[in-house]
């Protein structure tokens, strides 16, 4: 059985189309299943509309006295379910309720673990948002897969709030009900081998009104940081950072002993610098960064992993020859372009490139197979 909670505060305008869409969508899964609204103590009414759909669909609510939280609905929603899959939806039909059909198909046929709704990939999108808030929802995701690259950095939608997943995913697994984002949770935190990623496009809300607000936001800032600290992600960077700090010292030293020792020119000098750190960073985080990544988590060789790597950090190591070679040209020495140039192109990497550098080790998302 499948059990879909639905969290509710103040939607009593689309509760009844909302839970009836859900249902024909798995109905059309051929799902046995259950629909469970937990309602914060809505004044508009919403609970009673709910209730007042059962038994022609198959949904139980869940009266909470008082505004307590979308995160806590869920996990009280997921607390009183009957399920061996559960998810989560929200009422507002932002989320299409159909995309619920091809979540449930990508659990049972794909034998995903973990299937999520995702804006952010092929097929997937967000209806008519401004360029400001596609900005902002995009840095947030991309923030998020920065600071906990090992486990988000191959998920391209995190934050969505529509997924399914195996309850036994969550044995033993301590789940902090915190802030608005309970998927980021759940992928730090739960136990799934196959994760797959269904798109869908979220659409404009036309009724009631969103309920995220600035303190979400800043919960939003401390619920990462939870999580970096909580899940052994600050060991990984630490390892990172020392490979990395290990090839910038290769980088400038080599570059240095090219051009002053054996009088080769500055940019020939510098290629081959660069290409001999990337090659001892590739290898050092083979050996201590990814050591103990989860088996089956990266595809492919030696080889080919190493030339997947080289391959994303080309733009970083281009910003580091331009700069090492203007900063020369204006008259700067060889020893303070390459620190510079190697200084800018690390933090290039840092702000823009850590997930797709840390995905060559990681690669947990596997895209749904053709429907049909
Ligand atoms: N029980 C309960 N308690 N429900 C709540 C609460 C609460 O305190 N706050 C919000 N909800 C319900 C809303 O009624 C709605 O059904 C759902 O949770 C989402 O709230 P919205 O306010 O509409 O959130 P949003 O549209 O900005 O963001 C949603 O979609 C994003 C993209 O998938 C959320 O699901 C985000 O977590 C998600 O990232
Ligand atoms: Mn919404």
């Amino acid at each position: 059985m499948i059990s879909v909670v639905i969290p509710t505060y103040n939607e009593a305008a689309v509760i009844e189309e909302t839970l009836r869409r859900a249902a024909a969508a798995l109905c059309a899964a051929s799902e046995d299943f259950e629909l469970v609204v937990v309602d914060d103590d809505s004044a508009d009414g919403t609970a009673q509309r709910a209730e007042s759909l059962a038994p022609a669909i198959p949904v139980r609510v869940l009266k909470r006295p008082g505004r307590l939280g979308l995160a806590t609905a869920v996990l009280d929603g997921w607390a009183m379910a009957r399920g061996e899959i559960l998810g989560v939806m929200d009422a507002d039909l932002q989320h299409p309720p159909e995309v619920l059909t091809a979540l449930a198909q990508a659990i049972r046929k794909d034998a995903a673990d973990l299937a999520i709704g995702s804006r952010y990939v092929p097929g997937g999108g967000t209806s008519d948002w401004t360029w400001l808030r596609r900005f902002i929802s995009r840095t947030a995701t991309h923030m998020a897969a920065t600071v906990l690259p090992l486990k988000l950095a191959a998920v391209g939608d995190p934050m969505s709030g529509v997924f399914l997943l195996r309850a036994s995913a969550l044995q033993d697994a301590k789940l902090n009900p915190m802030g608005y984002k309970i998927l980021l949770e759940v992928i730090a935190k739960a136990h799934y081998r196959k994760l797959v990623e269904v798109p869908y496009v979220f659409q404009e809300r036309e009724r009631g009104s969103s309920k995220l607000g600035a303190r979400q936001y800043l919960e939003y800032l401390l619920h990462l940081a939870k999580l970096a600290s909580g899940t052994g992600q600050l060991l990984g960077w630490l390892g990172y950072g020392l490979v990395g700090l290990v090839g910038a010292v290769i980088d400038v030293a080599l570059f240095y002993f090219f051009v002053e020792r054996w009088g080769w020119r500055p940019a020939p000098a510098l290629a081959a610098a660069i290409l001999v750190a990337l090659s001892s960073n590739y290898a050092g985080n083979e050996t201590f960064t990814f050591r103990m990544r989860e088996a089956g988590a990266t595809q492919g060789g030696f080889g080919v992993r190493m030339a997947r790597y080289v391959r994303v950090c080309i733009p970083g190591a281009l910003l580091n020859m331009l700069v090492t070679l203007l900063v020369i040209s204006q008259g700067g020495g060889v020893f303070t372009g390459a620190a510079v140039g190697v200084v800018s192109g690390g933090i290039y990497n840092f702000l823009f490139n850590i997930p797709a550098i840390w995905r060559t080790w990681n690669r947990l998302v596997e895209p749904p197979s053709p429907a049909g």
